[in-house]
């Protein structure tokens, strides 16, 4: 993101993304023989594409910072099921109308619009179900499961993520302020970052004072990660971010470099990382990954 930015990071995260990828195939294989064959192919296609699966990498190294000795690849793979229809419903006709997702064609252009908005919403009771799951697995109570997969839910709700994403629906075309557009980007993109991290604490039974911490450090770059998004929108290549860029200024969309400049928009952005750094430190729990996750955040090129 930075002029001279390179992913000098991005390899450090191979085997993470390689074990998160494990656990989506095992949601695949758990979860979606039950469903039309034709609404699981879509799911499995959405899935098992290039992701970057920084929520479910975030989620692993908030469960390790806090103490977590157990395997939470399961639930983090939850969590990527949320991320992952969210990408499919924000692609379609009448959100982004978008034709390129993870270097491949939208799950709409491949399987047509009704199969996609079926698999997406298919993904959401999928998520919670799995989320469960994997807690019990975890060997976690009824109670700290049902915090879990409340706290995943609101995230993806009318008051985080959808919320988020209907604001910005209603904004194109709008220039809004740039409260107005903070309130936005925490909604549909920094909510479900947040969740990721604090699910992480809640899984490994953190006290309320770290879980508080990972909340703000969670916050604080899932805006970065938003505001990073819209600078790449207008700075990188569709074949670097692998979907089409300059959609924010064809959708007439308010973004942080409209209102701030590309370089007013990282340096809010790095400034958003150095706070949530600081939130965790401030409680001894800035693991070096956890540094190195929120620095990819505005250092990364897709
Ligand atoms: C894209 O998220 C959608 C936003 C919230 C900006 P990512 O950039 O994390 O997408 P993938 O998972 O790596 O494809
Ligand atoms: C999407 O924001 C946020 C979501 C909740 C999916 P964008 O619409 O900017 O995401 P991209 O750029 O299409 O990945
Ligand atoms: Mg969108
Ligand atoms: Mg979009
Ligand atoms: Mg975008």
């Amino acid at each position: 993101m930075t002029p001279t930015g390179t992913d000098t990071t991005g390899p450090t995260f191979v085997a993470e993304r390689a074990a998160v990828q494990q656990a989506l195939d095992a949601f695949c294989a758990r979860w979606l023989g039950d469903i039309a064959p034709l609404t699981a192919e879509a799911i499995r296609y959405s899935l098992l594409g290039e992701g970057k699966r920084l929520r479910a990498i975030l989620l692993l190294e908030a469960y390790r910072a806090c103490g977590g000795t157990g395997d939470a690849r399961d639930l983090a793979a939850a969590v990527e099921v949320v991320h992952a229809y969210s990408l499919v419903h924000d692609d379609l006709p009448c959100m982004d109308d978008d034709d390129v997702r993870r270097g491949r064609p939208t799950v709409h252009r491949v399987y047509g619009v009704p199969v996609a908005t079926a698999a997406g919403l298919a993904m959401v009771p999928l998520a919670a179900r799995s989320a469960w799951h994997a807690s019990r697995a975890m060997g976690l109570s009824d109670a700290i499961a049902g915090d879990i997969v409340r706290d995943l839910m609101d995230a993806a709700g009318a008051g985080g993520m959808i919320g988020g994403q209907l604001l910005d629906l209603e904004a194109e075309g709008v220039p809004l302020t740039l409260e107005a557009l903070e309130r936005v980007h925490r909604l549909k993109t920094g909510a479900l970052i947040m969740a990721s991290v604090t699910l992480g604490a809640r899984a490994a039974l953190a006290p309320a004072s770290r879980r508080h911490a990972l909340e703000r450090y969670g916050a604080s770059i899932g805006l970065a990660f938003q505001i990073a998004d819209d600078v790449l929108d207008i700075t990188a290549t569709t074949d670097e971010l692998g979907k089409t860029a300059g959609r924010d200024i064809a959708l007439h969309k308010s973004t942080y470099p409209a209102l701030l400049g590309v370089d007013g928009a990282i340096e809010r952005a790095v400034a958003l990382v150095d706070d949530g750094c600081r939130a965790l430190s401030d409680e001894g729990l800035l693991t070096p990954t956890l540094d190195r996750v929120a620095r990819y955040i505005v250092e990364r090129r897709s």
